[in-house]
């Protein structure tokens, strides 16, 4: 099975941005963890970030159509993005939302999520641990979808 990892704008800032909200684990170790479980798994891994909207669109388009399962945190792009909504429901391929933070417990403008219909369900509020959750979440899928 092959699975697709994209984070959204500003996630490439792990680990020095906001560490009292996003802690101070790193982009690059969250997606070494993934890797390692996705090995683990036998599952083949894609990982990417973009900070542009077209991108993480083309991004879906491109690798996400192709795979078994997406596990994707949008960051701010959660709360307006009709076009990642509507590409994460074009692409046919269940989509994992992800959120490092509890975006229920912050400012009220992040309670909504317009991705989030469009998902097979989403992870928000436990950190790093967020995207472990969000590969066995993506592992169940894909074992019951093969
Ligand atoms: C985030 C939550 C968003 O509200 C925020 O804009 C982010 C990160 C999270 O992972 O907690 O960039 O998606």
């Amino acid at each position: 099975p092959k699975l697709v990892v994209l984070h959204g704008p500003n996630l490439n800032l792990l680990g020095n941005r906001e560490t009292d909200v996003y802690g101070r684990v790193t982009l690059e170790e969250i997606n070494q963890n993934l890797t390692r479980l996705a090995a683990k798994h036998g599952v083949e891994i894609f990982c990417a970030q973009s900070n542009s909207e077209g991108e993480i669109i083309d991004i879906l388009h491109r690798e996400g159509a192709n795979a078994d399962c997406v596990i994707l945190n949008p960051g701010a792009y959660t709360h307006y993005s009709i076009a990642i909504r509507d590409a994460v429901k074009g692409i046919h391929t269940p989509v994992v939302e992800v959120h490092l933070s509890n975006i229920y417990a912050r400012e009220e403008f992040r309670h909504v999520s317009v991705v989030a219909p469009a998902a097979k369900g989403q992870i928000s509020g436990f950190g790093p641990f967020s995207y472990q959750m969000a590969f066995y979440a993506a592992w169940h899928i894909m074992k019951e979808n093969s």
